[in-house]
């Protein structure tokens, strides 16, 4: 199957490529993009027929259009429309030719919450799915098919826009396909946030995890402790103003993220990291003196104060207004390095934490240290360790998987995307060693920990840490080209995993990233086309 769909795609390659050479200054020769070139690599791809070619009659219908389903056919048509220049109608009227958007009917239940199915002939491009998210996805889909060239907005572009024939039926392997961003150590706007959450919803990323607070900043405004936010939230990694989000902001990234069909996951860390939080008040702190603000780089040297009652006051406080501004079930609470804090009183501090999270009505997550207290029924343990991590710490792990504790990987030796890429890397980090390309991608979530069960791993996520990061620049250096391919580990089946033909379809996405203005890393693992 595997071998057929390869064969498939290099006989399109070698066909595009006589294309090109025969009228090198007609791109119209060339044969569109293979229904499996696309990232996160598609479950079945069964191609064949005739393709379909975009044109100035070509209308999108939402037959019996739920608003939802309207408003994806009116967000593909946003995302069409510059390019082709084409008018590009939404219209409730069904009828057998040109974008049709299907939710519901016959045959998509079994394709779950965020599946699709794809069909496309020489008459119409078909999506259908059983929820909006799948509908969302196909369009997504869509999109790759088309040149990258579609993603430019500076007046109308050449085409042709052509989508090969065929049909692609495709649901995620796992439910949490997760990108965490620290907000924390360098603040980041509103906008600068949408426009990292338009990246991930391109490869069917679902959850937005925001590191909302840290030693070096507290960027979330909480009413019933207004300093957090003024004073906590003031600096940032080198002194900057740093910067903090109102609740509107909050709610804002919240929507938006909706809209592109990611869920909010935010992230107090604590005990540790959270000397943001104790310089805001004294009383946090227990010998009652609030130490300075912070803006250097070392982690695990702060504490909130275990055996004190106003910090459970506190906890409770940040939590409910939180919970309350959250739609999405999973609060993170952080957990890692608490290197100022005693095992006893870790033990302790979670204890207490976790049924307020759950009073909340939501599910707590923690780094992994928290499988080494009492980790709560249901709540969900994000591993980050790596291939540095001792066989204790990995079995502790494993063990509470085993026990129920649900997994999220992030192996930082693969995952994390502040890590450098080699050691000429000008940003990032290197503690868990450099992070090709292709080490990103080389690594299968069902199996990466021994001795967990593979039903316990909910997902995967890839975290981008901020020390070094300051603009939407850095970001996209560090997330590309490595985030597609932690999307696809989240998406893809494990039978699709080939890196010599991932490294193809990541290059084909560089046309894409260009015309988006998405500041890459030309990986030398990756051929990209020439620019
Ligand atoms: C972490 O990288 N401290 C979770």
């Amino acid at each position: 199957m595997r071998r057929r769909r390869l064969l498939f795609s290099l006989l399109l390659v070698a066909a595009a490529g006589l294309g090109t050479a025969a009228a090198p200054s007609q791109p119209a020769a060339a044969a569109p993009a293979p229904l499996d070139g696309i990232i996160p690599a598609p479950a079945s791809v069964r191609p064949g027929g005739d393709s379909y070619t975009l044109g100035a009659g070509t209308r999108i219908r939402v037959p019996g259009g739920s608003d939802e389903a309207r408003r994806i056919a009116g967000y593909l048509a946003g995302m069409l429309r510059p390019a082709t220049g084409y008018g590009l109608p939404v219209t409730t009227e069904d009828g057998r030719d040109g974008l049709v958007l299907r939710l519901g009917g016959t045959g998509t239940k079994s394709l779950g919450a965020e599946g699709y199915r794809l069909t496309s002939s020489g008459r119409a491009v078909t999506i259908s799915a059983g929820r909006p998210a799948g509908l969302f996805h196909g369009v997504q889909t869509l999109r790759q098919l088309l040149p990258g060239a579609l993603e430019k907005r500076a007046g109308q572009q050449p085409g042709p826009w052509r989508i090969a024939g065929g049909t692609i039926a495709d649901s995620p392997r796992y439910p949490y396909r997760g990108a965490m961003l620290d907000v924390s150590r360098h603040f980041f706007t509103v906008d600068q946030v949408k426009r990292y959450i338009d990246q991930l919803a391109m490869y069917k990323i679902n959850k937005l995890h925001l590191h909302l607070s840290d030693d070096q900043g507290w960027r979330i405004a909480i009413a019933s402790w207004p300093k957090l936010a003024t004073y906590g939230g003031s600096t940032q990694v080198g002194g900057g103003k740093g910067g903090y989000y109102t609740k509107d902001d909050y709610r804002e990234i919240v929507r938006y993220a909706a809209s592109r069909y990611l869920t909010v996951v935010p992230e107090i860390d604590m005990p540790g990291h959270t000397n943001a939080a104790l310089a805001s008040y004294a009383e946090l702190n227990c010998n009652g003196q609030a130490p300075p603000l912070y803006t250097g780089t070392n982690v695990g040297f702060s504490s909130l104060c275990v055996p004190k009652k106003v910090t459970y006051d506190f906890i409770d406080d940040v939590i409910r207004e939180i919970a309350a501004l959250t739609p999405g079930r999973y609060l993170h609470i952080g957990g890692d390095e608490a290197h100022s804090t005693s095992h006893e009183d870790y033990v302790t501090f979670m204890d207490k934490v976790q049924p307020v999270v759950a009073k909340y009505g939501k599910t707590a997550i923690g780094w992994h240290q928290l499988t080494g207290a009492h980790p709560a029924k249901g709540a969900v343990a994000q591993y980050w360790g790596y291939d540095a991590t001792g066989a204790a710490e990995r079995q502790q792990v494993a063990d509470a998987a085993q026990n129920g504790t649900g997994l999220i990987l992030s192996p930082a030796d693969r995952a994390y995307l502040d890590m450098k890429y080699d050691k000429n890397t000008p940003l990032g980090l290197h503690w868990a060693g450099y992070v090709s390309v292709q080490r990103s991608y080389e690594w299968d979530p069902g199996t990466y920990l021994n001795g967990a069960p593979e039903d316990s791993v909910l997902g995967v996520e890839a975290p981008l840490w901020s020390e070094t990061l300051s603009t939407s620049a850095h970001i996209e250096y560090m997330a590309f080209p490595r985030l597609p391919g932690i999307a696809e580990l989240g998406w893809s089946p494990a039978n699709t995993h080939d890196w010599p033909s991932y490294r193809e379809r990541l290059a084909a996405q560089g046309p894409r990233w260009d015309a988006l203005g998405i500041n890459y890393y030309r990986s030398p693992e990756v051929p990209w086309p020439a620019k």
